[in-house]
């Protein structure tokens, strides 16, 4: 195996194991809104595969089987962080069998699957060729693989040119600080050394992000018939859903209202959304 493709493994293994306490309690995604839209666009997924075995991608400790219990009657993880998955709650009726293993090199049971996913996963991969083509070949045909909270190559590229010291409102600051130099964050509340978490996060933070049109031609080239990709979390939203000026119901209304004018305004607003996900069909 490519001796920096195993390193980033290494470094995925070594940041994972440092967070894995407190992953599910400080990570934004496990936040019950975002919990929720994960669910609704999981749902018809699942109605649509008439989905019964799922294999997670990355699984963690658990964010989409959490969700993925409810729906499937067996669910597969895969994950080299052993810590990670030690957290995995395996209550309810499914099956949940977890893997540790390199998901580009699992030795996967063909056409066995009715749905993948990837959440918040891809950008950890030296190459996510190995891994697409996992995915690939775990579905049955017809079924979906849905990947999300991967980041958008427009806006990292857009807050990266960014200065530090430069006179931006909050809203901008907060990005620079987050995309730029999140880096020092964990250094600083992890003691995960930055070269570490870099590598870690290889296809965010070295290669800057995805773009859908790459994305697109990788997934055809491997087979999949159709991909569709959406962009979520505009710039500002955090603090738009937080601003105390506004009423609760104001400040989501606001919010939601923003993002479906953002949405129509696409691909001219690609770039001020944070992250990219997409559904592809074998
Ligand atoms: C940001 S976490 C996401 C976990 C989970 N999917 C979630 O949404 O909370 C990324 C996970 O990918 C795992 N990982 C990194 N590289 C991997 C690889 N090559 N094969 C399998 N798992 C890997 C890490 O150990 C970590 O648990």
């Amino acid at each position: 195996m490519n001796t920096d493709y195993q390193k980033v493994i290494e470094a995925n293994i070594a940041l994972h194991s440092k967070m894995s306490d407190d992953y599910s309690t400080c990570e934004p995604h496990f936040r019950p809104e975002n919990v929720n839209n994960v669910e609704q666009k999981l749902k018809p997924l699942f109605e649509q595969t008439q989905a019964k075995k799922l294999l997670d991608l990355g699984c963690g400790t658990g964010f989409v089987i959490n969700i993925a219990k409810k729906y499937v009657s067996t669910i597969h993880g895969v994950d080299v962080t052993q810590a990670m998955m030690d957290k995995v709650d395996k209550s309810g009726n499914a099956t949940i069998e977890l893997f540790n293993h390199d998901t580009g090199s699992f030795p996967v049971q063909s056409g066995a699957y009715d749905m993948v996913t990837a959440y918040s996963f891809l950008h950890h991969l030296y190459d996510i060729t190995p891994t697409l083509n996992t995915a690939f070949n775990a579905l049955k045909e017809g079924g979906i693989f849905y990947a999300d909270l991967d980041p958008n190559y427009y806006f990292w590229e857009g807050v990266n040119k960014l200065d530090r010291e430069g006179s931006y409102d909050e809203i901008v600051k907060r990005e620079i600080e987050m995309v730029t130099y999140k880096d020092e964050d964990i250094e600083k509340n992890f003691g995960v050394d930055k070269d570490i978490f870099n590598s870690a996060e290889y296809g965010k933070n070295i290669k800057g992000g995805f773009r859908a049109e790459d994305l697109e031609a990788n997934l055809k080239a491997i087979g999949f018939k159709k991909v569709t990709f959406f962009y979520h979390w505009f710039i500002g939203q955090g603090k738009l859903i937080n601003d105390e000026t506004f009423t609760k119901e104001e400040r989501f209304k606001y919010a939601d209202v923003t993002n479906v004018y953002l949405q129509k305004a696409l691909p001219l607003s690609k770039n001020l959304f944070k992250y990219i996900g997409f559904i592809a069909q074998k």
